[in-house]
């Protein structure tokens, strides 16, 4: 029988700096790769993986590369505490342990066919780079789709080497709060962003990680442009322990956030961001 608590051991390749607090790890299978599911993905764009190291406890991150790379996968890890502060104080070469992916990620064939409006924060860049990913490798397959990736500071941005390469698929529009000498850009979830966004908004669906910017965005740009509840989805981030539905770490109204979840639709949630 398949023990899905099993993790395996995989191999830190490389490590990048994305802000004060934030580090970006390659990780690599010490043999073969990443097995891939019945559509040719390592996982789905949203779903995530448990990393864990022995003795620091183990905890969930939305991979961000391209769900069709079999070779590596990457996560972006915030400083928070125990264990993301042992990460960051690995170096490359070292082990982690990973098991996953759990959880049911966002709905890509269900969004296929129409426009997209993607709404994150800060750290919510992950599973929504993933998505990115994906959609540029199935591009006929996608309407419109825009992302709006908003930050505390320009710093805060993360994953800016991919921005240039993002931009020749789809609409990128980058908000900050507190602006620097150098920013160009819109100041904050601004309603000037609607001016825009041109999609169909009987055949557009959104997608939002958080918590960031969310209900600034949902009230700001996703009502007014017309986008029913039903048909914005939204990228969960609750503590965690099993990842599988048996410990009820995760409990979010009445559903499990590891199983049920991540992804829920807007109105399908309590709306409880913290
Ligand atoms: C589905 C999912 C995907 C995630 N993806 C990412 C990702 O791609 N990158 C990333 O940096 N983080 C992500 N997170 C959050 C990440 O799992 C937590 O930051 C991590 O568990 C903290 O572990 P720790 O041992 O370092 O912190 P702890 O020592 O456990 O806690 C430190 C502080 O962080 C708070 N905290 C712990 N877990 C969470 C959480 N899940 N949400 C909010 N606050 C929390 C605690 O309340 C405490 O204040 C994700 C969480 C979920 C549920
Ligand atoms: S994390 Fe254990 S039930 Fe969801």
């Amino acid at each position: 029988m398949t023990n899905i608590y099993q993790p395996f051991k995989v191999k830190i390749k490389r490590i990048e700096e994305h802000s004060e607090n934030v580090k970006l790890f390659r990780l690599v299978k010490e043999k073969g790769k990443f097995p891939k599911n019945e559509q040719g993905l390592i996982f789905n764009p949203g779903q995530f993986v448990l990393a864990g190291i022995f003795g620091y406890g183990e905890a969930p991150f939305g991979p961000a590369s391209s769900p069709y790379q079999d070779k590596y996968l990457d996560i972006v890890v915030r400083r928070v505490g125990v264990l993301t502060e042992a990460l960051h104080r690995a170096q490359e070469g070292d082990k982690l342990f990973l098991r996953g992916p759990y959880g049911n990620g966002f709905p890509m064939d269900f969004i296929a066919g129409k426009d997209l409006v993607m709404v994150t924060g800060g750290c919510g860049i992950p599973p929504i780079a993933a998505m990115i990913e994906y959609i540029i490798a199935n591009r006929k397959k996608f309407g419109r789709v825009y992302l709006i990736y908003g930050a505390r500071t320009p710093q805060d941005l993360l994953m800016k080497d991919q921005f240039k390469k993002w931009k020749k698929d789809i609409k990128v529009f980058l908000t900050v709060d507190e602006p620097d000498k150098n920013w160009s850009g819109p100041v904050g979830m601004v309603t000037e962003l609607i001016d825009e966004i041109e999609i169909d908004a009987t055949n557009a669906v959104a997608a939002m990680c958080g918590p960031g910017p969310m209900m600034d965005a949902l009230e700001k740009i996703l009502r007014p442009l017309g986008i029913s509840d039903r048909r914005i989805f939204v990228n969960l981030e609750r503590k965690m322990q099993c990842g599988v539905g048996h410990c009820q770490h995760c409990v979010s109204g009445d559903k499990y956030v590891c199983q049920d979840g991540p992804v829920f639709n807007f109105d399908q949630i309590d709306k409880n961001w913290d």
